[in-house]
């Protein structure tokens, strides 16, 4: 292909993703309770946010599974091993990377025989891994995919048929109500094949003050994390939110394991987005930003089966705050 269709195919795939951020903002905005999608939180502005939260004193479950990463990395290769040698290790939403780098450390040091796919929906993540990782590791093979999950899984199984170990990691699951936590399950069933493998990462039901506390930082880093989204918005798409204006409220509903989060409306205001008709906010309308469910172990178990997976381990923490497990295909 040459260089000319390449750049205006670039510049038709970008702007195909602007358009669908935009058309997702207007349909949130548009609807009765407002809503935004918690997936267009990470931004290189929210990247580094999120990096901020992960170092906040009240934000526990990256270091609980930190932890299990750390001091069960034997246990964990052994649990990915059972299913031999020769596949590939997928990672969706890998982030840093860095509870997995443990894992990737430990197989290279076995010698065994994997290659490494993180996906992830921001670009900036996928360079930084494919950048960084090989200087730690010089051994590791990876291939970074950036880009929608499941399209990217599907493009990572059209090129190999190996054995797939999927990790999804970060209490990422919890990011959706339980139900569509479900159907998500069921569909990475659907993209594997039996003895395939998931390790995923859930946080569980604790103390309600632990949780609220932990998505209510003092610092107020959670409330920055959640005004950047109307802040890319403006950046993105012209439009003319007032940041000033929102206040950030966070909730935890011990009865159903629901953590939310919202921005609240501090007056009567309307917001253009990019010569869009004015959208209304009374004062005191709330908009619904984002969920973090948390689960007991049994909901957990019956997550998996209910996708079709047998859990074949669990790893937890020294506080039991947070379940890692291992899931075989059925
Ligand atoms: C990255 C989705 C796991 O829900 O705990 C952290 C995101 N939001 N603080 C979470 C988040 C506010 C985080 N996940």
């Amino acid at each position: 292909m040459n260089t000319l269709t390449n750049q205006i195919l670039t510049n038709q795939a970008e702007k195909s993703s602007r358009q669908q951020f935009f058309d997702d903002v207007m349909k949130g905005l548009q609807a009765s309770p407002k809503y935004m999608q918690s997936k267009y939180f990470y931004d290189a502005a929210g990247d580094k946010l999120f990096q901020d939260i992960m170092n906040c004193e009240e934000y526990y479950p990256t270091n609980c599974e930190l932890e299990i990463f750390a001091e069960r990395t034997m246990d964990l290769a052994n649990a990915i091993l059972v299913g031999g040698d020769g596949f590939d290790l997928i990672e969706l939403g890998a982030g840093d990377a860095m509870k997995s780098s443990y894992l990737l450390q430990h197989l290279l040091e076995e010698g065994v025989d994997f290659n490494y796919i993180p996906i992830d929906i921001s670009a900036h993540v996928i360079d930084y891994l494919t950048s960084t990782l090989p200087v730690t590791m010089p051994d590791l093979k990876i291939t970074g995919l950036n880009g929608d999950y499941f399209e990217m899984l599907q493009k990572a199984a059209a090129g190999s048929s190996r054995r797939k170990v999927v990790l999804f990691l970060g209490s990422n699951v919890g990011n959706m109500p339980v139900e569509n936590a479900a159907e998500f399950c069921a569909e990475l069933r659907s993209h594997l094949s039996v003895n395939d493998m998931a390790l995923i990462g859930i946080d569980l039901k604790k103390n309600p003050k632990t949780i609220l506390a932990a998505y209510n930082d003092k610092e107020g880093i959670t409330k920055k994390f959640n005004l950047n989204l109307l802040e890319r918005i403006n950046r993105e798409l012209g439009a003319d939110f007032d940041l000033s204006q929102f206040d950030h409220y966070p909730t935890y509903d011990p009865e159903t394991g629901s953590c939310k989060s919202y921005l609240v409306s501090l007056k009567d205001q309307t917001v253009k987005i990019n010569g869009s008709a004015p959208i209304r906010f009374a004062k005191n309308e709330h908009v619904f930003m984002e969920i973090s469910q948390k689960y007991t172990v049994v909901q957990a178990d019956s997550l998996a089966l209910s996708a079709g997976f047998k859990t074949d381990g669990h790893f937890y923490d020294s506080k039991g705050w947070f379940l890692d497990v291992v899931w075989i295909a059925k």
